[in-house]
């Protein structure tokens, strides 16, 4: 199997042709595959038309996976359900339903699962069912954005710590949208705003819409700086955004990239889209 790069956008993201992930991955393909996810970020494959087993099966060469909180429509599973269909009946979910709430925070820039100790390293989203138009996926290079900082923005925030939490992001929505109980399962969590990749040694602007503030500042003082951060972060010469087809795979590295959602209508089409997480092998700040 000869695989094939094609560059998705100047500063990060490649197309790989040339896999089938129907089928085993063999050693030599999957360090490939892994180089590339390590080099550009965001790896998008298409052609994939696979089930849960063979997502799983692929998922498992980048490391243990993590199980989804419960709030999600498939908690306490490896998958992270984003759909408008019930998982047990296949009917379309009405759009004032609890269900299709909580989605809704996908649409704010965030990377998956910043709000855990560990953060994730790396998710892997299928497209199953596509809509024909929106429910886009957006993705910015938080790379790029380091990069682009000035030499006094980044002795600023070399050593400055973010408050994470499941909580903050799904208040943007709406702040009933978690139980308590949901809440308690993932309490509020401290990430670096610089994050290192411990291969290669690039920096990245840790933000996502689970920070809510810097630690040891007045909440406004780091909210303002988080916002700052991640307008700067998102700039359009940041991003490049992917339309859908069924059988597509993106695999994006959640320590180098932000992503979101675009709004789809929900009530006409039919969308699932099955997200597994390879979850991280440490925290960003030691105790
Ligand atoms: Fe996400």
């Amino acid at each position: 199997m000869t695989l094939t790069f094609r560059k998705l956008h100047p500063l990060f993201g490649v197309e790989i042709g040339g896999a089938d992930l129907t089928r085993p991955v063999d050693a030599v393909v999957f360090g490939e595959i892994r180089a590339a996810f390590e080099e550009h970020s965001v790896v998008l494959l298409r052609d994939q038309p696979i089930d849960d087993a063979q997502q799983v099966a692929f998922t498992r060469l980048f490391g243990p996976l993590e199980t989804t909180v419960s709030a999600n429509p498939a908690g306490g599973t490896a998958f992270a359900r984003q759909s408008n269909l019930d998982i047990n009946t296949g009917v379309v979910i009405p759009p004032e339903d609890r269900r299709m709430i909580y989605q809704k925070a996908n649409y704010f820039w965030h990377t998956d699962s910043s709000f855990k100790k560990v953060p994730a390293l790396c998710s892997l989203l299928s497209g199953r069912l596509c809509p024909p138009e929106g429910g886009d996926t957006e993705f910015a290079s938080l790379r790029a954005a380091y990069a682009g900082l000035s030499e006094a923005m980044k002795q600023k925030i070399e050593t400055l710590v973010a408050e994470h939490s499941l909580a903050y992001s799904r208040s943007l929505v709406d702040p009933t949208v978690l139980t308590e109980a949901q809440k308690a399962e993932v309490p509020p969590v401290q990430q670096r705003l610089v994050r290192v990749n411990p291969i290669n040694g690039r920096k990245a602007l840790y933000v996502s819409s689970h920070a809510s503030h810097i630690v040891d500042q007045p909440f406004a003082e780091g909210r303002a700086l988080l916002d700052e951060l991640t307008a700067h972060a998102t700039q359009p010469a940041f991003c490049w955004s992917h339309q859908w087809r069924q059988g597509d795979l993106i695999i994006w590295d959640n320590r180098a990239v932000l992503h979101r959602a675009t709004p789809y209508d929900a009530v006409k089409y039919k969308r699932l889209m099955q997200r597994t997480t390879v979850a991280g092998d440490a925290p960003t700040v030691t105790p």
